[in-house]
């Protein structure tokens, strides 16, 4: 701890779409590890709140007819919600398009201009003649200049994740019209983040939170840092300083929500957000892996800029993903927190427990019904729902209560072994460990009373057993304040079941050693029940329904084409005659092929699936005519055809001579 009040936050989710489970891994984490702060003893402040701007929310607005602020409000509201109905509670929960952040971010990129730090330069942006407007971002599809993938205007998410400069995408369509985009001039605002670079490799080493974070990090820095454009032309947004037309960029105002919702927070409660955010900070940012950069090197960089503390940790998590596929709704890769979840009857403290216990918390979660339910079954329901109800019922059944006795010296040192063991992880941010072994504390348990046999032991030496009882009855205790973090709905239930009449959660972890006290027990039911099997399957259907669904509507969507568009098609079967990696690129071969008349070069994303060796002599399916690009840096004119994910090549049943014209 840096000795500075704490202040946790988490990545805001955007208001243009429900809550998936994917999302929840930046919340979940962050609530568990606020709540296990809280009941060490630590003062903590935990906001967040929804990301409002941007263009994906404006094009979502336009394509319901409704505004950009009436979809935020009903999107901020699901979330907050959504969150509620998950055991996640902020301290403020704000909305990035609130005045508060408006005058924020305002203050802040002034102080940014005033520091020198921001520069004026005129650069070509796509534009569609046709809608007559400037495709900032998502508003513009194309070509990743970096990758050869098909990318959005910011940034290629299905490709090689890197972020575009406005007017760096190849081959621009505009996402309104589909019309071909243009490149027009105009005058941008820049951040110059490159100048950041020494203080960057100063700060990050000391960054604390995971380690891929601050390493990712840290290799970006040193390779290169481009300066960031900091407008774009949209009215929706907060004004850019001094221009009646542009607006910052989204990236820009979000992080600084972070300020404003502790302000809001602040003021509530009467405290100074200065103590939070000024000199050294106390501050941790929560965040999926997927926006590293962002908060690791454009977010210091503009604190660092305008004179503001720096962050004291930031902790990435690893994505979540379905079938090893990226969430997407268009593809039906999606499990909706509420439909799929909550309005099935499913604990959130389940989902809780799987998401923290599964795998480290760096790592990839690729998400399986299957495996939630072996979790829940086996661990859960199996393991601690297991111990804590059996020795409940013993107690009631034979001592009507918890026994006047104090408990063995062995329990206790086992109790606090665990215990500081968890701490350590906790701190370390190794959830997944510390879960296991808050688990290892109830199989502990489990051996415990299995060895002892109390229901034997109860006809021989009736003392004996109750001393047994009374070991595991604090057992359960300790048990019950551990996981409050994690399952703070079923861990206050269990508290009740000892025959506590208030809120776990005012009870601090270390009282798992203070003594349970001699108290009747009512007769106690089970914590959990099991996931059934054909439960598991009816989750996996809708799942398998919704990826069908959408693969037959994308199927659909693919329009005709008429015979005279299919005849400008010049498809050939070209001869492989060399191929080689490209420098920097590891989905990319240079191939040069020959097509009887001429031979040619062409980029192809086949790297990963064939060597060189495999290629050379083959006979493939080619389009010749295709405007030739540069992909790499490297002329392509062509595209090679390939069939699915693993790019299986079309190649001819007989043989054909190099060139031959296919229809
Ligand atoms: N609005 C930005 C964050 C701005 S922070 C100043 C954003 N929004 S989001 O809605 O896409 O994501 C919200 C949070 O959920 C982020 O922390 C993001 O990393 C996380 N995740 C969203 N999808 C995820 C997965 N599939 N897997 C893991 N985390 C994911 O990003
Ligand atoms: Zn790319």
């Amino acid at each position: 701890m840096s000795g500075k009040p704490l202040l946790v936050t988490c990545g805001l989710p955007y208001t243009n779409g429900p809550c998936h489970i994917g999302h929840l891994r930046t919340y979940v984490p962050a609530d568990f590890y606020v709540r296990y702060l809280r009941r060490s003893g630590e003062e903590v402040v935990f906001v967040c709140g929804s990301d409002n701007h941007g263009t994906p929310i404006v094009i979502s607005a336009e394509q319901e007819g409704s505004t950009p602020r009436a979809l935020s409000e009903r999107y901020h509201q699901h979330f907050f919600e959504t969150f509620r109905r998950m055991k996640v509670v902020f301290d403020r929960f704000g909305m990035t398009d609130d005045p508060m952040n408006h005058e924020t971010t305002r203050s802040m990129v002034q102080r940014l201009i005033e520091n020198g730090h921001v520069y004026a330069k005129t650069i070509s942006q796509s534009y569609c003649p046709d809608c007559e407007r400037f495709l900032p971002d998502r508003y513009v599809e194309g070509i990743c200049p970096h990758c050869g993938a098909v990318a959005r205007g910011d940034e290629c998410d299905q490709g090689c994740g890197q972020h575009l400069e406005p007017g760096e995408i190849k081959d621009a369509v505009c996402k309104v019209c589909g019309g071909k985009a243009e490149y027009r001039e105009q005058e941008h605002y820049f951040f110059r983040l490159s100048a950041f670079r020494d203080f960057l490799l100063d700060y990050l080493p000391n960054l604390r939170g995971t380690a891929t974070a601050r390493n990712y990090a840290l290799g970006w820095v040193k390779e290169l840092l481009h300066d960031w454009c900091i407008t774009r032309t949209l009215d929706w947004g907060v004004k850019f300083p001094g221009s009646d037309d542009l607006v910052v960029y989204v990236w820009v105002d979000a992080p600084i929500g972070y300020v404003s919702f502790t302000k809001e927070w602040a003021e509530a409660a009467g405290a100074d957000w200065k103590d939070y955010w000024c000199d050294e900070t106390g501050v941790t940012h929560f965040i999926g892996g997927d926006i590293i950069y962002h908060h690791c090197i454009f977010w210091p960089a503009l604190l660092k800029g305008a004179g503001y503390g720096l962050p004291d940790a930031v902790v990435a998590s690893g994505m979540v993903t379905i079938e090893g596929k990226k969430f997407s709704k268009s593809r039906g890769y999606v499990v909706w927190t509420n439909d799929d979840y909550l309005d099935q009857g499913l604990p959130a403290d389940y989902l809780r427990y799987y998401l923290l216990s599964y795998t480290n918390h760096t790592k990839e979660l690729d998400f399986s019904w299957k495996v939630y339910g072996e979790r829940v079954n086996n661990e859960i329901v199996g393991t601690l729902g297991n111990f804590i109800y059996r020795t409940m019922y013993f107690a009631e059944k034979e001592f009507s209560g918890v026994p006047d006795l104090p408990v063995g010296p062995a329990i206790l040192e086992e109790i606090e072994r665990s215990l500081s063991g968890i701490d350590a992880l906790m701190r370390d941010y190794d959830f997944k460990n510390a879960v296991d072994s808050m688990m290892a504390l109830a199989s502990f348990g489990n051996a415990y009373i299995q060895n002892n046999a109390p229901w034997k032991l109860i006809k021989e030496d009736r003392a004996r057993a109750e001393q047994v009882i009374a070991d595991c009855l604090q057992i359960v205790k300790a048990l019950a304040l551990i996981f409050e973090p994690l399952m703070p709905e079923s861990m206050q239930r269990a508290w009740t079941m000892l025959g506590y009449d208030d809120d776990i959660a005012g009870h601090p972890i270390a009282e798992a050693t203070a003594p349970v006290g001699a108290r009747p027990l009512a007769k106690p039911s089970p914590l959990f029940v099991k996931i059934e099997e054909a439960q598991v399957k009816d989750l996996e259907k809708v799942l398998n329904v919704r990826v069908d669904e959408a693969n037959a509507a994308a199927a659909k969507k693919k329009s005709t084409v008429s015979i005279e568009e299919f005849a400008n098609l010049e498809i050939r079967t070209a001869r492989v005659v060399s191929a080689e990696p490209i420098k920097g690129s590891k989905k990319l071969y240079k191939l040069v092929v020959d097509l009887g008349d001429e031979k040619r070069q062409v980029v192809s994303g086949i790297a990963q699936f064939y060597t060189p060796d495999e290629l050379v002599g083959k006979d493939v399916a080619m389009i010749a005519n295709l405007a030739p690009a540069k992909i790499f840096g490297v002329e392509s004119r062509g595209m090679i055809l390939a069939a699915g994910d693993e790019a299986s090549l079309l190649v001819p049943l007989r043989p054909v001579s190099p060139g031959t014209p296919v229809r």
